[in-house]
Order: C-alpha cells, then structure tokens, then sequence
C-alpha cells in the first residue's frame, strides 16, 4: 500500500496505567462486542494477569459454548477499538455510556473492543474510584503522556498510544469518540466492512473553506491504523505544536499536510447532532451526537428501542 508507515516508534509518550496498579503498562481488557457474547452469554469470563501488557490476555468462551457453536462463529472481517475520550469525574454519564455499549446488537462479524480514555488521573480521589472501575469492568486506558484535557494533545496522545499499546493485535481501524455520543456499533461496522483497511479516515465531514470535508467532526471519527502508526512517528506535529487546539480540526490538519487519510467517508446524514427538540433521530442512525444530559440519553434509548419491553413493576400497588 501507499502509505506504509515506519515499522518502529520513537513516540516521546509513555503509556502506563493508574498509577496505583504500579510500572508495567497495563490496559483493561473487556471481551469485545462480538458474536453473541454480549446479550444472554454476558461477558464471558475475562483472564488478565496484572502485571502483563496489553498483548497478555484471553478471553475465555462461556462455559455454555459448545465447540460446535464456537465452531459455528464466524471469523471477524474487521476489528475496531472504539476509545472513548471522556473524564476521570464523569461517572454517571459513563455509567450510561458503558451500558449503551454493553446492551447494542452485536456487529456480525466483526471485532469491537470498546474503551474509556483518560489522561494521567492526578486527583487521588479518582485515581481510587477510576482503579475500582478498571478492576470491575475491565474497559480502561490510561494515558501517562497527557493531563486529563480535550483541545491540549489528548486526542494526539491517544491516536499516537494505541499502535503501541495494541501492538500484538492491532485493530484495522480505531475510533475517536465522545461520552455524549451514542454510537451504535453494528451500523458502524457495516459501514466499514467494504471500505478500504488503509489509509481511512471516516465521520461526519465538517465542509469548510470549499472542501467538502478538510476534517471529521469530534463526535467520532474513524482512522485506519497506519494512520494512527502514522500519527504515533509524525515528529512534525509535534514541531508544530499542532497539538494544541480544537482536536478534531488539528487532525484533518495533520493528515492533509501529510496527505493521510485520503480515503475518506463522511457519512452525514447517518451521523449528527441531536436537535434542541430531540426530533431529527433517524432509524439508519450510525452516531448521534449531543446527548449532553439523562433526558437526551432515555430520549436516545426509547427510540431505539433498547428498553423496549422491559416493565418496571412497583414493588406495592
Ligand atoms: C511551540 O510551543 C512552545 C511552548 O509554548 C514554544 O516555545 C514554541 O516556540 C512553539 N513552536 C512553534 C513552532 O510554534
Ligand atoms: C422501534 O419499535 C417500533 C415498534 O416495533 C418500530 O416501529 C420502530 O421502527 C422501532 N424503531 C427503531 C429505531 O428500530
């Protein structure tokens, strides 16, 4: 392909988890959002060893699953790390989002690992409860190269971490996306499937200055990941410090002057912005983005249906 990028890093960011689980870089590993795993089968059962990297894990099938059903699964045409950029302090919303992700169809045949992002946890406060959510649910990366901020490098900082970090199973794309966006996964995946595996770079296109789509908005966008090997080695943006400002526009900076990630998608209308009267949700939705606070999420989950069915019954008359 055209845009090999350099097999090795001399990135300057040290990826390491909380600091409380101590020197080796460790990521908390969830199984992915495949094949039916994640409805009636839970989570399956997660076996990680602490002081392993982010290479040292399995994840063991249910004990339900016959060989014939494991036979029956079928191989993953893609893989996808969706990281999501959120704050140590944002527990309820993240609350949500995780069961958001937890309770969606699975996408066919594809591999989905779905984590929550921060930057160096310096409030000892959170360092203890962000450590308990790690331990619980398995779904957060730490990333010692930043402070915890949104428009100051921590986008750079996690593009740049990941081949690294996932260096023993890279995914063919990873995902930028926020903690007010409702991404469903399986319209995402298909989305993929047919595209390209390099050189992507996918979202909701921002026209500016006559070109249809120069960046993909912050909402989420999607990167092929030699473009996010590209990123981890480009000392230029560094030298630049174009690292700093609003994250989105930055990397349709970095990637034009560079001319990466030339195949390009914008899947406007399928991703947007909830209106002010939450009435423009669409059934072929791919990503919604401005669920700020519980009223535009239930908003989110009654119209997708997600609790369809479910009756809270009141324990007396
Ligand atoms: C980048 O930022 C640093 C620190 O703010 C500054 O010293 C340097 O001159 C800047 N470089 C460029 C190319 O703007
Ligand atoms: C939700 O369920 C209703 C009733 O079955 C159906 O008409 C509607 O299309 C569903 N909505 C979505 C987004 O799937």
């Amino acid at each position: 392909m055209a845009m090999k990028a350099p097999a090795s890093s001399n990135s300057y960011l040290l990826l390491a988890p909380l600091a409380l689980l101590l020197l080796a870089a460790v990521v908390f590993l969830l199984p992915s959002l495949n094949g039916a795993r994640v409805g009636s089968d839970g989570l399956g059962v997660l076996c990680a060893r602490r002081s392993a990297g982010a290479e040292d894990y399995t994840v063991a099938a249910p004990a339900a699953a016959t060989a014939k059903e494991e036979e029956e699964e079928e191989k993953p045409e893609l893989s996808l790390l969706v990281g999501v950029l959120t704050m140590p302090k944002r527990y309820e919303r993240r609350d949500i989002v995780r069961l958001a992700y937890a309770l969606q169809p699975a996408a066919a045949r594809a591999r989905v690992d779905v984590r929550f992002v921060f930057c160096r946890v310096t409030d000892p406060v959170d360092a203890q409860l962000v450590a308990l959510e790690a331990m619980r649910h398995g779904d957060v990366v730490v990333l010692d190269g930043c402070e915890e901020n949104m428009n100051h490098g921590k986008t750079h900082a996690y593009l740049s971490s990941v081949p690294r970090l996932f260096a023993s199973a890279p995914y063919d794309y990873v995902m930028k996306t926020d903690d007010d966006t409702y991404l469903r996964v399986a319209a995402l995946a298909d989305e993929l499937r047919g595209k390209p595996r390099d050189d992507v770079y996918l979202g909701y296109g921002y026209a500016m200055g006559g070109h249809p789509m120069p960046f993909m908005h912050g909402m989420g966008y999607v990167v092929s990941w030699d473009v996010a090997r590209w990123v981890s080695t480009a000392e230029e943006i560094l030298a630049r410090n174009d690292t700093e400002g609003p994250e989105d526009l930055m990397v349709g900076k970095w990637l034009n002057l560079a001319g990466r990630g030339r195949n390009r998608y914008d899947l406007k209308p399928r991703m947007y912005d909830l209106s002010w009267d939450m009435d423009n949700f669409r059934p072929d939705t791919v990503a919604v983005h401005m669920l700020k606070d519980n009223r535009r999420w239930a908003a989110a989950f009654s119209y997708f249906n997600v609790t369809a069915g479910i009756k809270l019954h009141h324990l007396s008359p």
